[in-house]
């Protein structure tokens, strides 16, 4: 899976944006660059909701959040809010996701002739639609509402529907979504975005929302996530896949020594341990004479994030998938900024990365076409 281009032409900050991640590129890492507030993260979230979220009706309002940001001109029916090419290994799919608005009545009931007049065709898929009123009117004594009406519509380049719907559910299980989670995100409800800039009330905070949404998305990760917990799971499944070689081949595999032997290389000067009952981890520091016993907990927020990273790659067994990842330099030293791309070269490499970046040392590590920038784009001045 290869996300191969990105059109917005308008939504919240973003304008007329057009963007080519070229599919014979090696690796397969693109940085994204813009100054502050140039709508990187936008651009991610946009993505990663419309194709996580389009074919589940559980992640649905997570699109109707999103959308709370797009406007139809009042002159206009519809309009593109994004149109997304994507390399299947066989094919190019287009996808344009566009919305339709329409007005009627309160209560309404729209027949089959009405709802072709509406625009709905064999090879448009009906992502969602949510309604709103909008205004009212007076008519015998009576005031009636006026619903407008927004729907959320595919339009793909394969004319069967049934094929369309079975690449956009494979697909949102292959897009991931990684971000600090003091990001506000904007599929969360509007509301709850502004609990991130207010004292908690109610017992209510952006965090316990964030990990509500957390947990019916599968596809998106926070950095600070307990890695313990992913490195667990990494393990387990290591060992699992071992187990079901010896009863394959006989003999066990060797998932876990390469996970134990690919953390150890990780960590440089430390050697981590598993509990017996795979409860936890620590870690052995070796310090010229000394050996020091170490804990999740002691690590630095750089260890610890590329650490999280590393674990939620292998534990989630993440491959041939189009990973988004905002701001991942945070908290790393210029010369992991600049390894984070060898890093994931190494660690996941059939993976698509898209790395929204301020980070210069991370650009240095792939050629100048590998990086892309909207606009205000980045101005170092060498000095
Ligand atoms: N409805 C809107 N219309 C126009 N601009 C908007 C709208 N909503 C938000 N913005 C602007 O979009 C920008 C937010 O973009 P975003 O957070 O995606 O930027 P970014 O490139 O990720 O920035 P940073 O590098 O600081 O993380 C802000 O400058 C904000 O003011
Ligand atoms: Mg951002």
């Amino acid at each position: 899976m290869h996300l191969l281009r990105v059109q917005v032409p308008d939504f919240r900050g973003l304008k007329d944006i057009d963007i080519t991640f070229e599919k014979d590129f090696f690796p397969k890492i693109f940085p994204l660059g813009s100054q502050n507030g140039g709508g990187k993260s936008t651009l991610l979230q946009l993505i990663f909701v419309l194709l996580h979220c389009s074919v589940d009706e559980d992640k649905k309002p997570f699109l109707e959040n999103l959308l709370q940001g797009f406007k139809i001109h009042e002159r206009d029916e519809e309009k593109i809010l994004a149109i997304i090419d994507i390399w299947d290994g066989e094919n190019i799919v287009n996808l344009k996701f566009y919305c339709y608005k329409y007005s009627i009545e309160a209560g309404t009931e729209l027949d089959d002739e009405e709802m072709n007049h509406i625009g709905i065709s064999k090879e448009i898929i009906d992502v969602c639609s949510f309604s709103k009123v909008t205004g009212t009117f007076s008519q015998y004594d009576h005031d009636y509402e006026i619903l407008t009406i927004t729907e959320l519509k595919c339009r793909f380049n394969n004319p069967n529907k049934e094929q369309a719907e079975l690449f956009l559910d494979k697909v949102s299980r292959k897009i991931f979504l990684a971000a600090p989670s003091t990001q506000v995100f904007l599929f969360l409800p509007p509301d709850s975005r502004k609990l991130l800039f207010s004292n908690s009330r109610n017992g209510d905070n952006y965090y316990g929302i964030l990990e509500s949404a957390r947990s019916k998305l599968p596809g998106l990760f926070t950095y600070d996530f307990l890695a313990v917990e992913l490195l667990i799971k990494s393990f387990k499944a290591a060992r699992d896949r071992d187990f079901r070689e010896a009863i394959q081949t006989g003999s066990y595999g060797n998932s876990y020594q390469t996970l134990i032997n690919d953390l150890n290389l990780l960590l440089g000067n430390k050697r981590i341990n598993l509990n017996e009952d795979f409860s936890g981890v620590n870690f052995k520091l070796y310090n010229n004479d000394e050996t020091i016993e170490l804990y999740p907990e002691d690590l630095s927020h750089g260890e610890l994030k590329r650490l999280s990273i590393f674990a939620w790659l292998k534990s989630h067994n993440i491959k041939d998938a189009i990973i988004l990842m905002d701001e991942v330099e945070i908290a790393f030293h210029p010369d992991w900024q600049y390894q984070i791309i060898s890093d994931l070269k190494e660690w996941a490499p059939s993976n698509q990365y898209i790395l929204a970046t301020h980070s210069y040392e991370l650009c240095q590590a792939l050629t100048p076409a590998h990086v892309k920038e909207i606009e205000p784009k980045l101005i170092k001045q060498e000095s």
